[in-house]
């Protein structure tokens, strides 16, 4: 049960237009319309009030991100009356992080720096790779010169933190040449993520595959190459010069709560009766009519399964007292002891460490993260 007022700080806002959908990407994303677009906004902004009213004693914002889709797909007007919404329903720390992501067709030489007038202090790029035959694999509509040069546009704007995306394990792809190009670059921030094929997309009825041996050395380059550039490996595929981690992902991942607005977004608020609710938003048109979010509420159980296995995922791993739950029913005594003896075994073999408190992912278990969590729990 919850005891005392709780921290709602972090906010997340999905824009779903994109100017092409690319064959890799199963998030909740269309092209863009105007007309869709202006009923977005007003949707929108409805939805910030509800939640605003519902839930008063939230205290001020330390994170909003602005995710998608790509929201560099607004203009700057656009953007202007979406972060208004934002701010006329919360309110906001001095020093929040404020991020959005950018497409490389949306970055013009004079759009960053009117990004960062309207309060924007963190941008992510879509960069993907630097080679163009991997861009043309992965379908994207811009060639490697376009997402540098976009990225060098939003570098050149200075006093925010800049992230680049990179996809790796794609085939063909030299690896290595585009974390040097990324990190030489200068970001503050460099998301290496293995390409994922996503049921759903074209890539998975083409039957595109991505093996073991690519996704193996790519998390190997990865932490070969980073570090020389001062990028520090803090997430299985996030990767910061000190003091510019993501504080908005970096809720998600030590188990905040968090407001979710916009088609499809997701929140995690606490539950009406105690512990934990899980909400999801319908898609678009769905949303447009006001249909409301899906609710799932977590029991205790799945809240202890959802902080070991996200926290896991950060290299300072994950405190042990999450296992430790107050009047726990006897099954649910038993489900976690049964996940205490397999922790220990994984420990025994050498797979999980103890850090003091803590429990971390052994270095050589990352790339194969998924199948360890599979025989956690
Ligand atoms: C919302 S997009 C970023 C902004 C913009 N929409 C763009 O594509 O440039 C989020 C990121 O997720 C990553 N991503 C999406 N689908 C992926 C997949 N199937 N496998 C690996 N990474 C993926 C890409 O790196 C992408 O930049
Ligand atoms: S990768 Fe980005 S641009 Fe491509 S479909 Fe997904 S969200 Fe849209």
């Amino acid at each position: 049960m919850q005891s005392g007022p709780v921290e709602i700080a972090h906010l997340y806002v999905h824009v779903p237009f994109c100017p092409t959908i690319c064959p890799f990407c199963n998030f909740h994303v269309l092209r863009r319309r105007d007309d869709l677009v202006e009923a977005y906004l007003k949707r929108l902004d409805a939805e910030l009030a509800t939640t605003a009213q519902q839930w008063p004693q939230s205290g001020p914002l330390k994170t909003v991100y602005l995710g998608g889709g790509t929201p560099s797909h607004l203009t700057e007007d656009e953007l202007q009356r979406l972060l208004a919404s934002i701010r006329r329903r919360f309110v906001l720390r001095e020093d929040a992080e404020i991020g959005i992501e950018v497409h490389p067709l949306n970055v013009s030489a004079d759009r960053p720096a009117r990004w960062r007038e309207l309060g924007f202090t963190r941008v992510s790029v879509g960069v993907q790779s630097t080679q163009d035959r991997v861009l043309r694999t992965l379908g994207r509509p811009h060639d490697a010169a376009t997402a540098m040069a976009a990225l060098q546009s939003v570098l050149a704007v200075g006093g925010w933190t800049v992230n680049a995306d990179l996809i790796v394990a794609v085939h063909g792809q030299d690896v290595a040449a585009d974390l040097h190009r990324l990190a030489a670059s200068g970001v503050d921030h460099l998301s290496a993520y293995t390409l994922t094929i996503e049921e759903g997309t074209a890539l998975h009825r083409q039957g595109f595959t991505v093996s073991e041996e690519a996704e193996r050395h790519a998390v190997e380059l990865a932490a070969a190459i980073l570090p020389s550039y001062g990028l520090a490996r803090y997430e299985v595929s996030n990767h910061a010069r000190p003091g510019h981690r993501c504080a908005h992902n970096l809720a998600y991942w030590q188990g905040r709560y968090w407001f979710g607005a916009g088609p499809s977004a997701t929140a995690s608020l606490p539950a009406p009766a105690g512990g934990r609710q899980l909400l999801r938003n319908a898609p678009l048109d769905a949303w447009l009519d006001g249909t409301a979010a899906h609710v799932e509420l977590l029991d205790a159980l799945d809240v202890v399964r959802i902080a070991l296995l996200t926290g896991l995922r950060l290299a300072e791993g994950v405190d042990m007292a999450v296992l430790e739950v107050a009047d726990a029913a006897q099954e649910v005594a038993a489900e976690l002891d049964g996940v205490k003896q397999r922790i220990a075994r994984l420990c025994a073999q050498g797979r999980l460490v103890r850090v003091d408190a803590r429990l971390v992912v052994a270095v050589d278990e990352v790339v194969v993260l998924e199948r360890l969590l599979a025989e956690l729990w």
